[in-house]
């Protein structure tokens, strides 16, 4: 049976609490058939095993254009911009072409690599908190939980921090779209890919030691990256570096406010930070729905046919509220033992800025509630606005007083 948008997975009211929908969905339809956008429709998956198992199974793959003929290739429309940004990154190919992405650059995000970032990045977490620390209040986002992660990728990738204003509105032109690509995303994206192909062409001429240099030195080399794949691999650092951090630590932040006993606990004993940031990611889902698969074959789950072509969706936040999974899902607390929660996904596309995320969220949610411990929130949970679109989870702004 066919349902229409019963469920508005991207629009803000549902991002203000999912639990219910993902709960009724997994007892009810745990392969619940809706629609995306016009004539693209996709099944949602919610439970913890199916989600585990479909992230861990190659059937499902991300290159949707292998599935085509030659004659479907050859009638294809020309792609867009956009597209061509998302689909030639790890993200969007399977095995091998993603494994010879990915390995270009896992050196450098291993955990021992990000280690040697801490100091750095206590110290901008410290800069960010001196700003404000006088002024009594801050939008949490924009003051805090956004130019954090955003500085460290840049300086890792070699690009001017001074340009994230632009990177912000690109990216969220980007992701925050809900429906079929619009002509404004497309221009955005045009002077996103512009920009890259600049910066590209500065490295060529002045290399330093950073991530973009060291691309550019590999596209150079000959085969084993294109400059397709070059562009949409920083486009992938930059975007994943700008659009997910920044949830974790202002949801993350918003969540222990409104658990004061949680926070208090966190306060009274800080070595509770490494739990409480893998509880905080199971519990505020910075990234809600994992990125589109499709069937590369006909697959049978529940009984129920998923047929060759068809796009298939898994919850993230479905899985880590699964009560099979984790006993009382919805309560957040952050010395929870069950740690195998799916906020970075499985499988080979698993999180490749895990390591950094981790460590970011915290030093920034542990200096936040060392330096400002009268932290509250400003105004009404009630009235908070989140940010549209399906993939991700986010608030617009956090408004909080100390
Ligand atoms: C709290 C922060 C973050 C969360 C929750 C998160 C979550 C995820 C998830 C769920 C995926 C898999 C998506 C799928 O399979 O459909 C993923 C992939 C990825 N993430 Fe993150 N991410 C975070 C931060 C970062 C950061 C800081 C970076 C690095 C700059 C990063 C880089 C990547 C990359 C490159 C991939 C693709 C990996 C592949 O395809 O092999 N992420 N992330």
């Amino acid at each position: 049976m066919s349902h229409y948008t019963m469920h508005d997975f991207t629009s803000p009211t549902f991002k203000a609490n999912p639990f219910p929908a993902w709960e009724e969905l997994r007892t009810t339809e745990p392969l619940y058939r809706f629609s995306v956008a016009e004539k693209l429709e996709a099944w949602m998956v919610t439970r913890y095993d199916d989600v585990q198992a479909i992230l861990k199974d190659s059937r499902f793959i991300k290159n949707q254009e292998s599935l085509l003929s030659e004659e479907q290739k050859a009638q294809a429309p020309t792609p867009s911009v956009t597209m061509n940004l998302l689909r030639y990154n790890m993200l969007a190919t399977d095995t091998p072409d993603h494994s010879r992405l990915r390995r270009l650059v896992s050196k450098t995000f291993t955990p021992r690599m990000i280690e040697g970032l801490r100091d750095r990045i206590q110290q901008i977490t410290d800069d960010l908190l001196d700003q404000v620390e006088k002024r009594g209040e801050m939008n949490l986002i924009n003051d805090f939980a956004f130019p954090l992660p955003v500085t460290v990728i840049c300086e890792m990738l070699g690009i001017p921090v001074e340009d994230r204003e632009k990177f912000r509105e690109w990216s969220n032109a980007i992701l925050d779209q809900t429906g079929p690509f619009e002509e404004r995303q497309e221009r955005e994206a045009e002077e996103f890919a512009a920009y890259l192909r600049q910066l590209v062409a500065i490295k060529n001429e002045r290399p330093d030691d950073r991530l973009v240099s060291q691309l550019v030195r590999v596209e150079e080399g000959g085969d084993r990256l294109s400059e397709n794949e070059l562009i949409s691999m920083i486009f992938l650092l930059i975007v994943a570096g700008h659009e997910t951090t920044v949830n974790l630590i202002a949801s993350g932040t918003l969540a222990l406010l409104q658990h004061p006993e949680q926070m208090r606990q966190l306060q009274a004993d800080p070595s509770l930070i490494v739990s409480a940031i893998e509880e905080l990611l199971r519990y505020t889902a910075p990234v809600i729905i994992g990125t589109g698969r499709w069937a590369s074959e006909d697959i049978e789950m529940h009984g129920t046919l998923i047929p060759k072509g068809d796009m298939v969706l898994v919850s993230l936040m479905g899985a880590n509220s699964d009560s099979g999974h984790f006993a009382a899902p919805t309560d957040l607390n952050i010395t929870r033992e069950e740690k195998e929660h799916l906020a970075f996904g499985k499988g080979i596309h698993f999180c490749l800025g895990a390591p950094l995320a981790r460590l970011e969220g915290q030093i920034a949610i542990g200096t936040l509630l060392r330096r400002l411990p009268a932290l509250h929130l400003r105004g009404d949970a009630q009235d908070l606005k989140w940010r549209p679109g399906l993939i991700l989870r986010g608030l617009q702004e956090l408004p909080v007083e100390f």
